[in-house]
């Protein structure tokens, strides 16, 4: 039997990823673990430890006294608080990577899926329809980890024969939880400030295009992806996918219908040009090929399955 280990499972992916991880598997068969204690009462359904990626002799001693067979390896610092700590972010989201794929050598570890993100690529890479093997030159310390990160998986798969997974994610939308310090954060944010019937300032101009993704898509790309037959996978760095693209002005209009005098305003801050360095949009006919990906949600069907569902996780108050 699999037993499944997360790491850094208390983050917005690792939230609504550990829960689709035990709805599929059942919940002896995952162990969810994250730094901070407290993660802890986000999973009153499974097993939860605490574990600090940083130490590997614990990783060790998790994965051989749990008998884990797959490593799904969520933790990092993401590309708007890596500018403000960029030593930490490159330390985390490197040391970190590097003790998982070791602990997976060491241990024959079955399977690793670890997270990559649209934010490997750079000022200089095609902006449109953004290709697999798009020129890369990632100008944020988080881009740079991320693109070192996939180069370290390709090198384990090919040398060791790790089979390690990865998904250059668009930015991720969910409403079970708050986002983590990105650069598409305001696309969490602002479905809540339209329910607090508060104003929204924008910390991007109205105009600004990035690859996108709803949440539940984000977890049926990855359970598709660790679903799929070893020799399906002819990309061992990360797979491009693709969600959707839009602005800041229309994830606003995509909101009117439902709260028709929410406002916004816009103050572009230093993650405009973080935002600025990036696709508009994403190419993902690799991942297409090789295991079916396929999108179910764009804008509109977004916003709604939001509507309906944000005030069952957090006290707002139901639109009719
Ligand atoms: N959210 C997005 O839009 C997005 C987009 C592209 C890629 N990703 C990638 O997906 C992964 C998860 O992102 P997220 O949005 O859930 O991030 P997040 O910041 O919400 O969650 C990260 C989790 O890791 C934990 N963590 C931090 N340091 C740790 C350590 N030393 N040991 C153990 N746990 C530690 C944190 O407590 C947190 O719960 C990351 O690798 C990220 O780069 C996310």
């Amino acid at each position: 039997m699999s037993k499944i280990l997360v790491i850094g499972a208390g983050g917005q992916l690792g939230t609504e990823l550990t829960k689709a991880l035990v709805n599929k598997y059942g919940n002896e068969a995952v162990l969810a673990t994250d730094f901070q204690e407290a993660a802890r009462s986000k999973f009153d359904y499974c097993r939860f430890e605490t574990l600090n990626i940083m130490d590997k002799e614990a990783l060790a001693s998790l994965v051989q006294s749990e008998n884990i067979t797959i490593i799904y390896h969520l933790a990092a610092i993401l590309s708007a608080m890596g500018e403000k700590n960029p030593v930490q972010a490159w330390d985390l989201n490197m040391t970190g990577l590097l003790n998982v794929l070791e602990i997976a050598k060491e241990f024959s570890i079955e399977k690793i899926f670890w997270p990559s993100s649209i934010a490997v690529f750079g000022p200089n890479s095609d902006k449109e329809k953004t290709p697999q093997k798009a020129f890369k030159d990632p100008n944020t310390v988080y881009g740079i980890s991320k693109l070192a990160g996939e180069h370290w998986c390709e090198y384990y798969f090919n040398k060791y024969r790790v089979d390690v997974r990865s998904i250059r994610y668009p930015g991720l939308i969910g409403y079970k939880s708050l986002a983590g310090g990105g650069t598409t954060d305001y696309a969490v944010d602002i479905y809540h400030k339209a329910f607090e019937q508060e104003n929204y300032e924008c910390f991007l101009s109205e105009n600004t295009y990035l690859p996108m993704m709803y949440m539940k898509d984000a977890i049926q790309a990855t359970l598709q992806l660790m679903d799929a037959p070893k020799e399906k996978i002819s990309v061992r760095s990360s797979y491009n996918i693709s969600g959707m693209s839009f602005a800041p002005a229309e994830i606003y209009q995509s909101l009117l219908p439902y709260f028709p005098n929410f406002k916004i305003s816009y103050a572009p801050d230093f993650r405009q040009a973080i935002a600025d360095s990036w696709p508009n949009s994403i190419d993902d006919s690799v991942a297409q090929q090789d295991w079916n990906w396929k999108p179910a949600f764009d804008l509109a069907k977004m916003t709604a399955d939001i509507v309906e569902n944000l005030p069952l996780y957090f006290n707002y108050k139901a639109i009719k």
